[in-house]
């Protein structure tokens, strides 16, 4: 395909700021063993995901077509997903800095990267990869209220650039949502942050109560630091997805 047809060049048209930062994956570059660590990374996860993570992230996994045995196609991905809520997952080259990163979750775009770990770290790495990025967020992003909810978060930090303590407030937001997020269902804790989804020990230790777990509490979470290198003391449980979007809601009403 060439670039006039790339999906870079189509994403374009909606971005401006992270427009350097977009890549195309290179599907068929990955190797058997990368398969093979991709493969040994969800079968480890699944058992207890099925059983531990929310409806929606167990249905997502399905909807948006991840298979145990290949490293996911981010173009079919996104095929599947489109239709269905608008999101897509769109490679980039790495971290992006926060204006960018902010557009494209605006722009329903969530910057996916595309390396995945070796071997010698399966279980964590500081930087996100394709585990992190499409395990662990992706399947959410096929649900509508998640998928707007992270939409409008992105277009609420991409107006709050000038304000520093406000960005690093609804920071927190994100963490405690998107990446670390417990909610109640059927009467039981279950969880839905890629940072729990994607890791098995720090998710176990949750589920066998290593943290303390606060009902949701905006103005908590709003001033709750957090340290992103180490195993969270603190968690905060919501009832629903429509919780945290009305919560981002009344976040923007108060930082804005
Ligand atoms: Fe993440």
């Amino acid at each position: 395909m060439g670039i006039a047809e790339s999906g870079v060049n189509l994403a374009q048209g909606k971005l401006r700021v992270a427009v350097p930062f977009l890549i195309e994956q290179d599907w068929c570059a990955y190797t058997p063993e990368q398969h093979a660590v991709w493969k040994e990374l969800v079968c480890r996860r699944m058992p207890q995901l099925r059983e531990h993570a929310c409806r929606e992230y167990v249905e997502g996994f399905d909807i948006i077509g991840l298979r145990e045995d290949k490293l996911p196609d981010l173009k079919a991905v996104s095929e599947r997903l489109k239709p269905r809520t608008g999101w897509q997952s769109t490679p980039v080259s790495g971290f992006l800095p926060p204006d960018a990163f902010f557009e494209m979750l605006a722009a329903r775009m969530f910057p996916t990267t595309t390396w995945l770990r070796g071997r010698e770290s399966l279980e964590y790495t500081p930087e996100p990869d394709i585990f992190h990025d499409v395990f662990g967020h992706v399947p959410m992003h096929a649900h509508p209220v998640f998928g707007n909810f992270l939409q409008h978060y992105g277009q609420i930090c991409a107006g709050l650039m000038h304000d520093p303590v406000a960005l690093e407030k609804m920071g927190r937001v994100f963490w405690f949502t998107v990446e670390f997020g417990v909610i109640r269902q059927d009467g039981r804790l279950k969880v839905y942050g890629s940072g729990l989804i994607s890791s098995h020990g720090e998710c176990t230790r949750v589920l066998e109560g290593g943290a303390e777990i606060r009902d949701f509490d905006l103005d908590q979470v709003m001033n709750q630091e957090f340290d992103t290198g180490a195993m969270q003391p603190v968690l905060y449980a919501v009832e629903s997805f429509e919780q945290v979007y009305e919560a981002t809601k009344v976040a923007a009403a108060r930082l804005g």
